[in-house]
């Protein structure tokens, strides 16, 4: 949604106050409404144009906004959300706010919250529950939610409703908007709600204060395309736009000139990067074959599709170096009848097909993936393809979820003869085999040397290090503190259940 349409539908939502149904009169709270969310506008996708603002800052009346107040910002769920409080630390820092780690002594709290599955949003609404007496104690506080959750209409109205400490709902499309938000909530003390439904533009220069010095996150792109029927990021992040690859590749030049080890490229669906282009044929393999000269010794990127992983990929992974060859692969299911329901776009033999070529251009490629159980009207047969397809691809390991309905997604609507014991049930054999398969790719290590970037202290015990492979498995080992934030060789000594135990053997590597 362009700033004219939101503009003109800012006047249409103070012309029609919503929710005339419920009890209470809610016509006040819309008085600074901008438009209420509704997933069926955030399901069209519109022809125009994806535009990209080059020129974020902060206008000069906002600034000092924060003078002598702290925020703190709690997030849920994936890693373009945590991406995402990095981008709103990062306006609250130019805003003149300090951080805090904790509620009590905050002026402004955000949650930035999950919407995948219900669980995760039954968190949220309870630490709102908890947030509760801070208000009342302290009546300046700004309560705020954001993120994927402010998308839902139902959830805007039940936060409308039945939680009237919270001053602030703005949307994943929003976050740009944060001093705005925060300069109105301010002004009005009514609920500020600002959730555009529709797809927003790409914003490039937004500040960020990146969670340490050593690993970073770089988004690609937003949005997903996919609509696979039982899922709500579509609706709640709007439609695939890529960022230019020119402007990627700055980013992560700068971050490697900064002395970060390893970069994770961000998307909901990495796979479909560069499809949005009108003006060129450019790819996510195009990409990567650019980043991977640029002088970091680790580059990650999540989450793939198996539909648009395509040859070209394949054949830039293949070329190592500095290009990791762990890939999170989402499944879902084995069943190539599931799959279709679940509108995944390929086959069980596709899926297969698909890990053989990255294996043979990768023989040491470590795979890992999401499964859903207990879909509507998974039957025990093709709950058993799951099973048999996992133990055929050998993952490393895997997360495992219980579908969830999500409320506007056509899953949702689908009659489901699955008993949640069954799911339940479902779930727990699954996880078996997990644990197993990923026991016994962790005893394989016993012996092996691997590079380990070390991240820090480990949280049981400060005396130990810790720090990921190459394959993202945890290693703990003893070292002088002046190796973290290094890149150093370990020999693995113990395989745990998760984990891995070793020893340094020598000083840090050069990888490259
Ligand atoms: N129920 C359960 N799991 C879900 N996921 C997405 N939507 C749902 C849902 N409605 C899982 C998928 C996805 C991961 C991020 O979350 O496995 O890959
Ligand atoms: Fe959801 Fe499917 Fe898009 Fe992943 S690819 S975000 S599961 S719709």
């Amino acid at each position: 949604m362009n700033e004219k349409q939101r503009l003109e539908s800012q006047q249409i939502a103070t012309k029609n106050p919503s929710d005339k149904k419920s009890e209470k009169d809610y016509s006040k709270f819309f008085e600074s409404v901008y438009v209420a969310p509704s997933l069926k506008d955030a399901k069209k996708r519109g022809k125009e144009e994806v535009k990209y603002h080059k020129d974020f800052s902060i206008s000069q009346e906002f600034h000092g906004l924060g003078q002598g107040k702290k925020f703190y910002i709690r997030t849920y769920g994936c890693q373009m959300n945590e991406h995402d409080t990095e981008v709103m630390a990062g306006i609250f820092l130019e805003l003149g706010y300090e951080p805090t780690d904790g509620v009590e002594d905050a002026d402004v709290i955000l949650l930035n919250t999950c919407a995948i599955r219900e669980n995760a949003e039954n968190k949220v609404f309870g630490e709102l529950g908890h947030l509760k007496h801070l208000k009342s104690e302290k009546p300046d506080l700004l309560i705020g939610v954001c993120g994927c959750m402010s998308q839902e209409e139902s959830v805007v109205n039940k936060i409308l409703k039945t939680y009237q400490q919270v001053d602030m709902i703005f949307g994943t499309h929003n976050i740009h908007r944060l001093p705005n938000i925060l300069n109105e909530a301010y002004m009005s003390k009514e609920m500020v709600v600002e959730v555009w439904s529709k797809e927003g533009d790409v914003i490039e220069n937004l500040p960020k204060v990146r969670k340490g010095n050593i690993k970073a996150w770089v988004n690609i792109m937003y949005g997903c395309d996919k609509f696979c029927t039982y899922c709500i990021v579509p609706y709640t992040r709007g439609k695939e736009r890529s960022r230019r690859p020119e402007d990627i590749i700055q980013e992560v030049r700068h971050l490697a000139a900064q002395g970060y080890k390893e970069i994770t490229l961000l998307g909901q669906n990495v796979n479909a990067y560069g499809k949005d282009f009108e003006d060129r044929k450019y790819g996510l393999g195009d990409l990567m074959d650019e980043i991977r000269k640029i002088d970091i010794p680790r580059i990650r990127f999540t989450t793939s599709h198996p539909r648009d992983f395509d040859d070209h990929l394949i054949e830039v992974l293949g070329k190592g170096g500095n290009l990791l060859d762990h890939i999170h692969l989402p499944v879902q299911s084995g069943s190539s009848e599931i799959l279709k329901i679940m509108a995944r776009k390929y086959s069980r033999e596709q899926y297969l097909e698909l890990v053989r070529k990255i294996k043979e251009a990768m023989p040491n490629a470590s795979l890992t993936t999401d499964i859903i159980v207990g879909f509507p009207n998974e039957t025990e047969e093709q709950f058993e393809e799951t099973l048999s397809l996992y133990r055929e691809v050998e993952f490393d390991s895997a997360y495992t979820f219980i579908y969830s309905p999500r409320e506007g997604t056509p899953a949702a609507k689908m009659k489901d003869n699955v008993p949640m014991e069954v799911k339940k049930e479902r779930l727990q054999r699954l996880n078996a085999i997990v644990n197993e398969i990923s026991a016994k790719k962790l005893k394989e290590y016993e012996g092996k040397i691997v590079n380990v970037l070390v991240e820090g202290e480990s949280k049981k015990n400060p005396e130990v290090l810790s720090g990921y492979t190459e394959k993202s498995k945890l290693v703990n080992f003893r070292a002088p503190k002046s190796a973290i934030g290094q890149i150093v060789s370990v020999k693995i000594t113990e395989a745990k259940t998760w984990t891995l135990n070793g020893e340094m053997v020598e000083q840090p590597v050069e990888v490259k």
